[in-house]
């Protein structure tokens, strides 16, 4: 795949976790109906086993939030980007398959075309992974998949951080970049495993991202430190 291509599907991909994430931290401010989701507890070490940074709101407005973002997806995929690709597909293959298999009336060969442009055989064709329509048009339970396993892995991120005697907001690069992107992807593995190349960019790209989104908060004044 080129790296084009691997990018833009990537973060397609992604865009329920990285939403999850992000929409965390606008429900989780404020204390009103929000209790931090160790409801203050501590670990058997004594110290908080999640921290304040954890709340309810934040973990179901994130996963709710990040859900709707893949019904959206799925809905785009199917009515715009489904159908663009096909469209952009080399007419020469199509021609040269309906006529191997036969297809000489015009109402065969579209039909064809139609049934094709699903199929992981037109994908390959296209220079894309067989599978890139469960990224194009992502099902709504895998939404929340990676918006669930985004939290729970920016959860566990936490729980580590705790354990290493680190208060809450404590930069820990690179936890806490790539905390979500693996909840997110280990969750997503249950129903479907992305190609090498996208876990690859992910993992490469994400910390970047953050850097430079925390730089961005700290130069419109949004964050007090520029990590
Ligand atoms: N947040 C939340 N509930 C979650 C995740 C995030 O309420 N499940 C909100 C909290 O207000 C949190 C903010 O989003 O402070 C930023 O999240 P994050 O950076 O992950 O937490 P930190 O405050 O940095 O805490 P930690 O040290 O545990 O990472
Ligand atoms: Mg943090």
């Amino acid at each position: 795949m080129d790296i084009l291509p691997a990018i833009v599907l990537a973060f397609w991909f992604i865009l329920p976790a990285y939403a999850a994430n992000g929409l965390a931290v606008v429900f989780g401010k404020g204390s009103r109906l929000n209790k931090p989701l160790d409801f203050g507890h501590n670990f058997i070490d004594k110290r908080r086993i999640f921290g304040d940074g954890k709340t309810f709101r934040g973990l179901i407005g994130g996963v709710a939030f990040g859900t709707l973002i893949g019904a959206l997806q799925l809905i785009s995929g199917e009515q715009i980007a489904l159908p663009w690709l096909s469209s952009n597909a080399p007419i020469g293959f199509w021609v040269t398959l309906a006529y191997i298999l036969g297809a000489s009336q015009i109402t065969l060969y579209f039909l064809i075309y139609q049934w094709l442009a699903s199929t992981p055989l037109f994908f390959i064709l296209m220079g894309l992974p067989a599978n890139s329509r469960a990224i194009l048009a992502p099902s709504i339970f895998h939404g929340f998949l990676l918006s669930f396993g985004a939290l729970i892995g920016d959860l566990i991120g936490s729980f580590i951080k705790r354990r290493l005697n680190l208060e809450r907001g404590h930069p820990t690069p690179p936890l806490d970049q790539l905390d979500f992107i693996v909840g997110a992807l280990v969750f997503s593995f249950i129903i479907f495993i992305p190609p090498l190349e996208i876990i690859i960019v992910l993992l490469v790209l994400t910390p970047m991202i953050h850097l430079t989104a925390n730089i961005i908060g700290y130069k419109l004044g949004l964050k007090k430190e520029p990590w």
